[in-house]
């Protein structure tokens, strides 16, 4: 079954009383989740045990965090490891978001070590590719984000692959509020999952779930999901806001499997 996915993605944003009261709005909001539809809320690192102890006895509701290290474990200050996040039984882990690989210089080879550590530690991955405004308008950005997944999760084995969620999100949609037409996602969508198919099999693609990220919002959150190889959305700044949040996860609800 192939599992449509709202994920929200704080970012650096919130202080833990204000998470713990948007956590509560979205529960309070009641909507009711089939099996293939899951809410993922990938909060900053220290408030993960909070969520967690929120989200536990709500069914399809999991935890994520935004990052961890390429290394296991030892003298590495300031880093949080896959086994960590795994000891506070955090369930997602976002890997390859483009503000970690513009602002923290984070290449394809260290994101696959950091993939492989995460899956070894019992977490699922979101693994996010997308191409910035220039190889968009030359229109290489099919090319572009062919090179990130051959290069990181086409390596995997088929096995490894199922604990994989990929984001499409284009760089040049990234809070910007210019998200991509349902045509620009689905497009790459198909693209990202005939390419899987040639790699893992057509059965392994038609299970993947390729999320789009990239300025989602309630009011073109309907569209994008309509689409076929959208299956639901990472979500930034709309997901900051209980309404707003709470509208995706709807329209992720009614949209059709
Ligand atoms: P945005 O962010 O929804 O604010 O554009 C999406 C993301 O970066 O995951």
């Amino acid at each position: 079954m192939r599992k449509k996915i709202a994920a929200a993605n704080w970012k650096m944003n919130l202080t833990l009383e204000q998470g713990e009261k948007l956590i509560q709005g979205i529960l309070d909001a009641d909507v009711k989740l089939e099996d293939d539809r899951e809410v993922v809320v990938c909060t900053p690192f220290p408030y993960l045990m909070a969520a967690k102890e929120m989200l536990k006895d709500h069914a399809h509701f999991f935890t994520g965090a935004q990052n961890c290290a390429s290394e296991k474990s030892g003298a590495y200050t300031g880093e949080v490891s896959a086994e960590m996040l795994q000891s506070v039984q955090t369930d997602f882990v976002i890997i390859g978001h483009s503000e970690r690989r513009q602002y923290f210089n984070e290449t394809n080879e260290l994101l696959l070590k950091k993939t492989l550590l995460a899956m070894e530690y019992g977490l699922k991955v979101i693994f996010c590719c997308g191409e910035p405004l220039e190889i968009r308008k030359e229109n290489k950005h099919e090319e572009y984000v062919q090179k990130q997944l051959v290069e990181t999760v086409a390596t995997l084995s088929a096995d490894q692959i199922e604990n994989i969620v990929i984001a499409y999100e284009p760089i040049w949609a990234i809070g910007t509020g210019h998200t991509a037409t349902p045509q620009q996602a689905q497009e790459v969508h198909a693209f990202i999952r005939s390419h899987i198919a040639k790699r893992f099999g057509n059965d392994v693609a038609s299970q993947m779930t390729i999320l789009y990220g990239g300025s989602c919002k309630p009011d073109n959150a309907a569209e994008l999901f309509a689409c076929e190889d959208v299956d639901g959305a990472l979500v930034g700044g709309a997901s900051l806001k209980v309404n707003d949040f709470t509208a995706i996860i709807r329209e992720l609800v009614n949209s059709k499997s």
